[in-house]
Formats: C-alpha cells, sequence, structure tokens
C-alpha cells in the first residue's frame, strides 16, 4: 500500500524499453538518452547523448568519447553530425540533446553550436532534462553573428594567391 504503480500496457511497455515513442520533438529526446547510455565518459563522468534528424527523417545519434590524451575527447552533438555527414547528408531539421543534469537543460558547447552552424542556422535545437522536459531553441539562437562557409565567398580587400 502506498506505492505508485504505474502499470503500462505491453505495447507502451516495449517503447520505454526500446526508446522507440512516436515521432516528434519526444521521440528525439527519447534517442538523444538512448544514446547518453553508450557515453564513454571515464574522465568527467558526464554523459551526454545527441539525437540529429535529418531533413527526411532519418536519426542520427552520437555520444560523448573521450580519452586519455584529454583534448581528444569528442562531443555527444559533433560526433552524431559527423555520423550523418559521412553518410551523405548534410540537411539536418534538429538536433536533441540530454544529460544527466536534473537541474537545468544541457547546453551545448561553444565548439559544437559552431559545427551545428556548419549546416546552416535556421534548425531546431532541443535542450533536454532527463524527465524529458525541453527547451526548443535554434542554431542562430545558440550562436549569433556567426561566422560561417557563405563568409569565406564575400568580397575581401585582398585576394591573396595559393595562401601566401
Ligand atoms: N560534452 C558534450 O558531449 N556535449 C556538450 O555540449 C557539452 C560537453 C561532453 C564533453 C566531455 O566529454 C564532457 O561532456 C564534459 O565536458
Amino acid at each position: 500500500m502506498g506505492d505508485l504503480q504505474i502499470i503500462v500496457g505491453e505495447d507502451e511497455e516495449a517503447r520505454i524499453l526500446s526508446c522507440a515513442p512516436p515521432d516528434g520533438i519526444k521521440g528525439l529526446i527519447c534517442k538523444s538518452q538512448e544514446a547518453k547510455e553508450f557515453a564513454y565518459c571515464p574522465y568527467s563522468n558526464f554523459r551526454v547523448g545527441a539525437a540529429l534528424l535529418a531533413h527526411d527523417g532519418t536519426v542520427f545519434t552520437g555520444c560523448n568519447v573521450e580519452n586519455a590524451c584529454y583534448n581528444l575527447g569528442v562531443c555527444a552533438e559533433r560526433n552524431a553530425i559527423a555520423k550523418a555527414v559521412s553518410e551523405g547528408y548534410r540537411n539536418f531539421k534538429a538536433i536533441a540533446i540530454a544529460s544527466d543534469l536534473n537541474e537545468q537543460f544541457i547546453s551545448p558547447c561553444g565548439g559544437c553550436r559552431q559545427f551545428m552552424r556548419e549546416f546552416g542556422t535556421h534548425w531546431d535545437v532541443y535542450l533536454s532534462k532527463p524527465d524529458g522536459s525541453y527547451v526548443e531553441t535554434t542554431v542562430a539562437q545558440l550562436l549569433p553573428v556567426s561566422f560561417g562557409p557563405e563568409d569565406l565567398k564575400k568580397k575581401k580587400v585582398f585576394t591573396i594567391q595559393n595562401g601566401f
């Protein structure tokens, strides 16, 4: 007595276990939480997961992967983006990010913001908490007045040849 028991049907149970929720934001966040489980972070003990939604609905996940040579560690978001790009995807709709922080929404590091920005400024970023709550933002909001690939093509005072 007193214990709240949540009874779910078989389908719902399978959905929770496999993290295969209905489409949409909640689904993407669920996948980022699932990716977080694979985090390799023996140095920071700070797990991060990301789920990247491509234009055609394909989702690429990533987790942080650290290294004994500390500065070689790679963030979850960058891993997800690199996985997608290396499979021919460059057009993204959204990325969801998960961590174990209970009291704040995980916020991507500056390097990851720039990495996202490479593929456009007008796509969504969902910063989540372990309970599945989230804040919706965009790459442009996270990295205002950014520098991107288009800037390299703009008019310059000098055009140097062969890098000299
Ligand atoms: N980390 C991410 O994977 N994404 C972020 O946006 C913030 C930080 C990782 C890097 C490192 O493995 C650990 O979290 C602690 O900084």
